[in-house]
């Protein structure tokens, strides 16, 4: 059991502008959870973390994957993409926001602001709800090395962004009708 505790960050870097409680998620490990009610609009957050070259995000990205795979309580991922050359290494503990987790029925966004990546509510949150925003992935053949836990009624059961939605729904078809086991005669 992860114990309460609260979300203040260890330094300035990305102090919540509402406040905010790290907690056991259903989804993930910790979560980050509402404490207070949340105007739909409201920056919740800023995701900071050390700016980093697209190849070396790759890099990364492997080497947390392969870690996950016998490491199930750290996260997969915490890269946040900001261009074709830059991302966000967010695995940093003065990063409240990389306890994040995805939905896919979210309550938040993420949106560059000024070369800031903040998390704003795009629904009005109440006190006590988890934090969450879909990831946005794009569908690749790797799709599944991010398998979706929400939870939610609108669950695709994979780490994707809603546009690639009806992509991945026609993966999963074909892949339904390949591996049917074919009729004894
Ligand atoms: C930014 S981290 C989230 C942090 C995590 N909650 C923690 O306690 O550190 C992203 C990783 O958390 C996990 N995760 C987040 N949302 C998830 C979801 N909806 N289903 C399954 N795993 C999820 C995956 O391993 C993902 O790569
Ligand atoms: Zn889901």
């Amino acid at each position: 059991m992860i114990k309460r505790k609260s979300a203040q960050p260890s330094n300035k870097k990305n102090e919540p502008l509402v406040s905010l409680t790290l907690k056991k998620s259903s989804i993930h490990n910790v979560g980050l959870y509402a404490n207070e009610d949340i105007a739909k609009g409201t920056k919740i957050i800023e995701y900071v973390g050390e700016k980093i070259t697209a190849k070396e995000a790759g890099r990364r990205v492997d080497a947390s994957l392969e870690n996950h795979r016998s490491n199930h309580t750290h996260g997969a991922v915490y890269i946040f993409e900001l261009n074709n050359r830059y991302s966000i290494d967010g695995d940093v503990p003065y990063n409240t926001a990389r306890h994040i987790n995805h939905s896919c029925d979210p309550n938040a966004e993420t949106d560059i602001i000024r070369g800031k990546v903040w998390i704003i509510a795009i629904r009005d949150i109440k006190a006590g709800e988890e934090i969450l925003y879909n990831y946005g992935y794009e569908f690749k053949e790797d799709y599944k090395d991010h398998p979706c836990l929400c939870g939610s009624s609108r669950c695709v059961g994979f780490i994707i962004h809603e546009d690639s939605w009806p992509q991945l729904r026609r993966a999963l078809k074909k892949e339904s009708r390949t591996s049917l086991t074919p009729r004894s005669k």
